[in-house]
């Protein structure tokens, strides 16, 4: 008997995924290895990192998250793009023997390891500080109107990437090594640490989108869920994922003493916890239209991955 055929409109998630990957990466090459720049020290230490090969998530949901809002999921890159470069930098400074102290990011040696702790410094403020280049660059060539609506994507980017979001998180998470947090404590370490710029990927897509106001609520609520989802999953992988899948090393944070879900709820809760977070998000754009698919695979996606 023939075997059935696939359903017709079964979303394709690897497809999407590497389809968009691809693009994203082209961009950042771009964007990155530019003018009198190209060749040099610290822009070697900046593609050395970028073009590791993450999984550029953040990109993508901004990306979609546009889609999902009725826009058009180009018009999005320059934003998904410096958020990237955003990530990346906090991927360099998060490694340093100061931080975190790791010699293996995105499946080769760490860019310190690589290029000596002062260029890794260097190459992580060059990539934060090309980032808010490229976006104020993009507004600018925009006719008047849209200037404004760029401004905002700037604001919502430096805000959760600053000392309202991710840098603070980054601080507690460091300050909170060897000091047990309580639940609302970690939930709020996680946010800011790993949910802001998450959030502010979709918040910024559906704004380029142009979401109406109930669009865009949802759209934030289902960032919020997936941005603690996600660093939940990465708490997990530290403790039992593959690092030669993941591509970093596994078991550094009970090393380091780091507060995570799996030391404050044990595995088993831990991963009820990313689960239901993630049933949350699929909730929220449940009056969607199968322009939001890529959101929900990606929902999904982000507590089955094994990297
Ligand atoms: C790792 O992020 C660090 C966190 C904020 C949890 P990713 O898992 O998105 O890392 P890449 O970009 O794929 O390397
Ligand atoms: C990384 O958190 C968060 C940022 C870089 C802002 P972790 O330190 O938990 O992530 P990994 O495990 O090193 O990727
Ligand atoms: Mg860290
Ligand atoms: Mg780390």
């Amino acid at each position: 008997m023939p075997s059935p055929e696939p359903t017709k409109n079964a979303f394709d998630l690897a497809l999407y995924l590497a389809v968009r990957r691809d693009r994203i990466d082209q961009a950042l090459e771009k964007m990155l290895n530019t003018g009198e720049r190209s060749g040099t020290e610290l822009a070697e230490a900046m593609l050395y990192s970028v073009k590791a090969g993450g999984k550029r998530l953040r990109p993508i949901l901004c990306m979609a998250a546009a889609q999902a809002a009725g826009g058009l999921e180009e018009e999005a890159l320059p934003a998904g793009c410096a958020i990237e470069m955003i990530h990346t930098y906090s991927l360099i400074h998060d490694d340093l023997p100061a931080m975190d102290d790791d010699d293996l990011r995105r499946g080769q040696p760490t860019c310190h390891k690589a290029f000596g702790e002062a260029t890794a410094i260097l190459a992580g403020d060059a990539l934060l500080t090309a980032a808010f280049q490229v976006l104020s660059a993009h507004a600018l060539q925009q006719p008047p109107r849209q200037q404004r609506q760029w401004l905002e994507v700037i604001a919502m980017i430096a805000r959760a990437a600053g000392p309202d979001g991710m840098i603070e998180g980054q601080m507690q998470d460091i300050r909170a090594e060897g000091r047990a947090l309580v639940p609302d404590q970690l939930e709020r370490l996680h946010r800011l640490k790993t949910g802001a710029l998450i959030s502010a990927s979709i918040e910024t897509g559906a704004l380029i989108g142009k979401a109406e106001e109930s669009t865009a609520l949802r759209l934030s609520e289902y960032g919020r869920c997936i941005g603690l989802a996600f660093q939940v999953v990465d708490d997990i992988l530290n403790e039992e994922g593959d690092p030669g899948i993941m591509g970093k090393a596994a078991g550094t944070d009970r090393l380091h003493l780091k507060n995570t879900y799996p030391v404050m709820l044990g595995l088993d809760a831990a991963k009820r916890k990313a689960a239901d977070l993630v049933d949350q998000a699929l909730r929220s754009l449940d009056i969607f239209d199968s322009k939001s698919d890529p959101l929900r695979a990606i929902a999904r996606y982000v507590i089955e991955r094994q990297r």
